[in-house]
């Protein structure tokens, strides 16, 4: 009896040892704010809030991902360069779980993706350790302190900085967080690195290094790829892959690398690592990618998801990628630091080139509590953090160690910048070091040669002469354009200068002409590729707008609580009263595409550019203007055609060819008159694209769509509906700002809502929209669990309203 109890008991030890098991660990937390509050006042943090006995049953339970900061309100005196909205301030996280008897002997550690920011965590009381960079993801081994066969009590404390950041952060551990148990024997975090050092049509060698936890000579490394079944031996090994299936931005095709680990015969540990056979390569006459030449048509994206926040949604990550994906993009940079793992995930699986950035400063700080603060303790944790997380993905082409870093010019910069080329080489030797530079000289001073691959931001004018000083140096556009729009706000006289704001509204108007002093339109930037073909390529700022930084409102001094005079505080009242009673705006102008994935005109210029064989024609600005009839109203096409011809009512206004270096069509002196403005373009003599603008009539409807109309029910899938103000034929009322009521039946819920004017400050979490230029948005989450129809309504004002039914049932979302 007592035989057949031990051979039960090492028997059920032994199946516990085998598994890693990887737990969602998202659900069910309890969260309080202390210090700065949402409202704008203080409430002081209690002590003892880590220890496991704390009464925490008053606090509010919820799931992560979670932003606090995009909770709002936003407050007029918070910084507009992030987003007027309570980001700052101390949030505690809490939560209680059991861990099973069976687990004693195993490893457990909690695996975070990005918390903001300076994460302190306690297990049962005990401080386990933390991470103050929010954008890095990091473990934690909870092993030493935590109590199997009992409840086990995790707190995590996140403290944000004001003056921390030049956009808006987000607060809250805004991305997944999940629990690992392994055996002792075990790949370690991070430890699987499979490169592609030999590849060609027919044949790949697939190099594998594994670093192994507790390993010694009984422990046996297997690794096989599950798609082919061919297979290697040892931690260290290299597989030879017949006829690979390239991976590349028209055919991304993927590969999973299983790895085992048998410990005196015993399997004790399974990991799964997908990965991608491509080769890249840079010279001084561009980007290759499996030996093609490509040119990275890319945007600069900071990570908030517009009305959503921080909080990391697959879902909504993918349809930006759609989005620009339709435009030609085929490259990200993560401005200006490491990104969720899912982009990568994304970007893997849809075809877009990644180049994944560490910093925005290095010892230098830009602002007083940003990440110099931690520089010299934590730039080595932090870059080999990236790296080694990121290092097996083949859409990660890049990587830049800073944007626009101080030390650019500063003595001993070059040094240091150095330093971390060295520091990212020892994770991964594979791929370019780069770094994001705003000052002339560093393209001539020798900083150039700290990096494997020079990224000038916005220099299009010294292309050549770097060329000249640097024969041999790969150069792309790290920054290019910044060009400033708000969606669908047109101003009159059009200018050519790149001024700035119009006075008064906050707005820019939306020629795609305007930029702030450093910047250019994106023709500017386009013709300078063009002249210097060799150019890798270019990441223009940015592809979706995004939250803080509203350049040129950026600093702006109508914000009162600028103003320590009471004399220019009241005179600036004074002048808030004259514009009506505006304050300043939360988000940024810089988008291609506006904060809710709406398309502004831009992204027809680009479209036009980057799809040449696509056939597409777009006029602007639309035709509505009962205040400039007979007055001179100018009309610009982006097309990929190159002749065109303008009709209004019917009657020529004649025929445009684009010249050399030009990239849109214009007709300056169009006299407006209300009715139908219709383009008709050639391509090489032949009928290509047309494209139409009519005058509408007034607001009679909403008109809803989807992107989406069926949905998993697993409580993370989203359907993004548009909110349309048409006329009576089912045109969008371009000048519209009637405000909408939603209610939603089902099992569904809205959890943002939005419209893409950087002005506003209705809150994005509501069940009420005004609508910005014609357009609004609602962003809708399934249940988990929960099937059915989920029917969402529309309501406004003196116009007709209209529903929209999206179905949700359990299909694989992320
Ligand atoms: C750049 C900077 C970006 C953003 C941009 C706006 O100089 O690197 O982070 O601030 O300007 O144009």
């Amino acid at each position: 009896m007592m035989r057949i109890w031990i051979i039960l008991m090492t028997l059920l030890l032994v199946s516990a040892l085998t598994a890693r098991e990887v737990t969602n660990f998202n659900d069910e937390w309890r969260f309080a704010r202390y210090g700065a509050m949402p409202d704008g006042s203080e409430l002081a943090e209690p002590q003892g809030l880590g220890c496991p006995d704390f009464e925490d049953g008053h606090w509010r339970v919820l799931d992560l991902p979670h932003d606090w900061g995009i909770e709002g309100p936003f407050r007029p005196e918070l910084e507009n360069r992030t987003g007027k909205l309570p980001w700052a301030g101390i949030g505690w996280y809490r939560k209680a779980f059991d861990i099973p008897d069976c687990d004693s002997g195993k490893k457990v550690f909690i695996d975070f993706d990005g918390s903001m920011s300076n994460t302190t965590v306690w297990l049962n009381g005990h401080e386990v350790g933390g991470w103050p960079y929010g954008y890095t993801s990091f473990r934690l081994d909870l092993t030493p302190f935590v109590m199997p066969g009992q409840t086990n009590h995790i707190a995590v404390r996140l403290d944000n900085k004001p003056e921390s950041s030049r956009w808006y952060p987000g607060g809250g551990i805004y991305r997944n967080v999940r629990l690992v148990k392994t055996s002792p024997v075990h790949v370690d975090h991070w430890g699987i690195f499979v490169t592609t050092p030999e590849v060609s049509a027919d044949l790949a060698t697939v190099q594998i290094e594994t670093e192994i936890v507790g390993a010694d000579s009984a422990t046996k490394v297997r690794h096989e790829i599950v798609e082919t079944g061919t297979s290697g031996v040892g931690a260290n090994c290299t597989i030879l892959m017949e006829a690979p299936k390239l991976w590349s931005i028209d055919s991304p095709d993927l590969y999973t690398l299983k790895t085992t680990v048998h410990q005196d015969g015993k399997l004790v540990d399974t990991v799964e690592t997908t990965f991608g056979i491509r080769s890249i390569r840079y010279t001084k006459e561009g980007f290759f990618l499996n030996g093609k030449k490509v040119r990275m048509n890319g945007v600069c994206q900071h990570h908030d998801l517009g009305p959503l926040g921080a909080a990391i949604n697959t879902r909504a990550l993918e349809r930006q990628i759609e989005i620009l994906q339709e435009m030609g993009c085929n490259a990200i940079r993560t401005a200006h630091n490491p990104p969720a793992p899912e982009l990568l995930d994304l970007c893997d699986r849809m075809g877009i080139l990644v180049q994944v950035e560490a910093f925005d400063c290095w010892k230098t700080g830009k602002i007083s509590n940003d990440y110099s603060r931690y520089f010299p303790e934590w730039h080595e944790k932090d870059l080999l953090a990236m790296v080694r997380r990121d290092r097996n993905h083949p859409c990660v082409v890049m990587w830049s160690t800073g944007n626009e870093v101080r030390e650019q010019i500063q003595p001993g910069g070059h040094e240091i910048s150095s330093r971390l080329t060295e520091i990212i080489k020892a994770g991964d030797a594979t791929r370019p070091v780069t770094a994001g530079c705003s000052k002339p000289e560093t393209g001539f001073n020798g900083f150039q040669k700290t990096v494997d691959v020079f990224g000038y931001n916005y220099k299009p004018h010294l292309y050549g002469e770097f060329r000249m000083e640097n024969p041999d140096t790969p150069l792309y556009g790290s920054e290019t354009a910044s060009t400033v729009s708000s969606r669908g706000e047109y101003f009159f006289p059009v200018s050519d200068e790149k001024h700035m704001g119009q006075g008064g509204h906050f707005q820019v108007s939306s020629f795609d002409l305007t930029a702030p002093p450093w910047a250019t339109n994106p023709d500017t930037e386009f013709a300078a590729q063009d002249k210097h073909d060799w150019v890798i390529g270019e990441f223009v700022w940015t592809g979706f707008d995004y939250i803080g930084e509203p350049t040129p409102y950026n600093r702006d001094t109508t914000n009162l609580l600028n103003f320590s005079d009471p004399e220019e505080r009241e005179r600036m009242e004074e002048e808030l009263k004259k514009i009506g009673g505006n304050i300043p705006p939360r988000s940024s102008y810089f988008g291609i595409v506006d904060l809710c994935g709406f398309r502004k005109d831009r992204f027809y210029m680009y479209q036009a550019k980057w799809l040449p064989e696509l056939p597409m024609a777009h006029i602007l600005p639309h035709w509505n203007w009962p205040e400039r009839i007979g007055k001179v109203t100018p009309v610009h096409i982006y097309t990929s055609g190159d002749e065109a011809e303008l009709f209004l009512n019917g009657k020529s206004l004649g025929r445009q060819l684009k010249g050399e270096y030009e990239y849109r069509l214009r007709w300056d002196d169009v006299v407006y008159e209300p009715g139908e403005l219709k383009v008709i373009v050639h391509k090489d003599g032949k009928p290509w694209a047309e494209d139409v603008k009519r005058t509408t009539g007034e607001a009679a409807k909403l008109d809803l769509s989807v992107d989406r109309a069926v949905i998993a029910s697993d409580g993370r899938d989203l359907s993004f509906v548009t909110v349309q103000v048409s006329d009576q034929d089912g045109l969008l009322v371009p000048r519209s700002h009637n405000k909408v009521v939603f209610t939603l039946e089902g099992p569904g819920e809205v959890v943002a809502v939005g419209n893409g004017d950087p002005t506003s400050h209705e809150p994005f979490q509501a069940m009420e929209r005004k609508a910005f230029n014609g357009l609004a948005l609602v962003i809708i989450r399934s249940r988990e669990g929960e099937c059915g129809l989920i029917t969402l309504t529309a309501e406004s004002e003196g116009i007709e309203g209209s529903s929209i039914t999206i179905n949700t049932k359990p299909i694989a979302s992320d």
